[in-house]
């Protein structure tokens, strides 16, 4: 067993050996640390990860990492994937991980760094280091880059699953799960048979964890399993002794506890991913906690949504568009050459590049990657896209959109998957959307007399590099 596929502390030694950790010292967690991560994001070219050390007013043996994966070379480290790869080869990797995937179910220890403290009696979240992470946040989150644990009362499996949590005093904390997710679906089991859900939660593990939670894994699938399917080799688990529900073995902080039907606090308000305090306050199920385990100087995981422009989610742009391609093939539509669903609007926003074979391919595409199971929660945009079209420029995109699609033959669906966070829907109609098909290539039927592109060809181009490479070269270098 290789330590850096499990333990976030060995992986972050790596991150440090290629310079991409940065350790910052007395930031204090009430809204500082927060806007400091959003303007070092913003702000810098390569967003580092941040590890925030002796953090005033609280207990001083903790720390807290953030933007663990937001860089490719990171996110590589995580996943096993090679760190040079760029972009299009990272998804395609990412494809062909996933594709005929095959779980490899995880391990049980006796013991684990996890149980290094075990407190019952004394609970208090209250006073570690939890941050305020956004200036109008209702309160403290514990958990962000989080997984929130429970088993299917009749299905008997576990799922893990990536959703915020808040503290509500010392030893309990409320959750919010947007409709439709797995953990809320296991709750709602529990309560609809009248009983208290059970539930464990971990707060920093290493990034492949929290990369499987927030991901859409195969239903029924247990994140751990995936998770070992992807570094072919189980991930390490121990038992909470209060519930028997698995921990990892590695994990920095963790509780146990449950959720009793008709226990709510009000939760929220929390700065959502897309950008808002969209939705707002309401009253969530608390979990009560039983036990609190933690290593010794243990690490507090913090992925703060930030507007995305801040150039946050590029490793959730990465896995989405993967999984939507896959699933545009598993439908059975040919020729697709790209996805991405630009990191500005992410699930809201997806572009799809085709090379199109027959009439209606482009808006089978389309209706497939706005309603697959990756796709169809907070969409909004669908555009569909020729195949010379660079689909990470968005300069070249609306350029696609603005001169192949017209207005009158966007379609728009009613009545899709939405939820709580989307901020464009007012309270009252939350729950349901609409989507924007747009067909933003060559009209099929004609597309062969379609007016030629007035750009220089790759042909001639190649040819001018050749013929004029001093000159190019000097204008270039000057102009730098
Ligand atoms: C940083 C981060 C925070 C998230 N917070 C929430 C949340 O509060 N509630 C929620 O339902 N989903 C949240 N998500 C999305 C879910 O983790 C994601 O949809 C995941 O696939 C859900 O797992 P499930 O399919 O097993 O329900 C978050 C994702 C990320 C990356």
């Amino acid at each position: 067993m290789n330590p850096a596929n499990h333990d976030l502390r060995a992986w972050m030694h790596e991150v440090e050996s290629i310079n991409q950790l940065h350790r910052i010292q007395g930031v204090p967690w009430d809204k500082d640390m927060g806007g400091l991560v959003e303007m070092i994001l913003e702000r810098s070219k390569h967003s580092p990860a941040l590890l925030f050390e002796k953090i005033p007013n609280a207990r001083e043996d903790m720390q807290i990492l953030c933007s663990q994966i937001d860089g490719i070379e990171r996110l590589a480290l995580a996943m096993g994937n090679n760190p040079k790869l760029g972009v299009t080869d990272f998804i395609q990797a990412w494809r062909r991980k996933v594709r005929n995937f095959e779980p490899v179910e995880p391990e049980y220890a006796k013991d684990g760094p996890i149980f290094e403290n075990r407190v019952e009696k004394d609970i208090d979240l209250e006073a570690f280091p939890i941050p305020r992470w956004h200036e109008l946040d209702g309160g403290r989150y514990i958990g962000t880059d989080d997984l929130v644990i429970t088993r299917d009362p009749e299905e008997d499996w576990v799922n893990a699953g990536t959703y915020r949590v808040m503290l509500q005093g010392p030893r309990a904390v409320a959750l919010y799960i947007s409709p439709g997710k797995h953990g809320g679906l296991h709750r709602n089991k529990y309560f609809d048979m009248g009983k208290p859900c059970p539930v464990v939660m971990s707060f920093g593990h290493h990034p492949l964890l929290f990369i499987a939670g927030c991901t859409d894994v195969p239903v029924k699938m247990s994140e751990f399993a995936y998770a070992g399917g992807v570094l072919n080799e189980p991930i390490q688990l121990v038992r909470g002794p209060h519930t028997g529900l698995p921990i990892p073995a590695y994990s920095e902080i963790a509780i146990e506890g449950e959720m009793v039907p008709g226990d709510n606090l009000p939760e929220g308000p929390f700065g959502e991913w897309p950008g808002y305090y969209a939705s707002d306050t309401r009253p969530e199920p608390v979990v009560r906690v039983k036990a609190l385990y933690y290593r010794n100087n243990p690490i507090l995981c913090g992925e703060p949504p930030l507007r995305p422009s801040a150039g946050q989610g590029f490793h959730r742009s990465i896995q989405r568009s993967a999984l939507i391609w896959n699933a545009l093939e598993d439908a059975g539509v040919p020729d697709v050459k790209g996805v991405w669903l630009h990191p500005a609007g992410y699930r809201f926003f997806s572009i799809i590049k085709i090379k199109q074979r027959y009439p209606g391919h482009a808006k089978q595409a389309a209706l497939i990657a706005s309603q697959c199971r990756p796709g169809a929660y907070l969409g909004r945009y669908v555009i569909v896209v020729d195949d010379d079209i660079d689909i990470y420029n968005p300069d070249d995109v609306i350029w696609a959109m603005s001169t192949r699609s017209e207005p009158e033959n966007i379609d728009i669906i009613r009545r899709a998957w939405s939820g709580p966070l989307d901020p464009v829907i007012p309270r009252e109609r939350k729950g349901f959307n609409s989507r924007a098909i747009i067909d933003a290539t060559r009209p099929f039927e004609w597309r062969d007399k379609f007016p030629a592109v007035n750009a220089v060809s790759d042909e001639f181009k190649d040819q001018l590099d050749k013929k004029y490479a001093s000159v190019l070269k000097e204008v270039l270098q000057r102009s730098h």
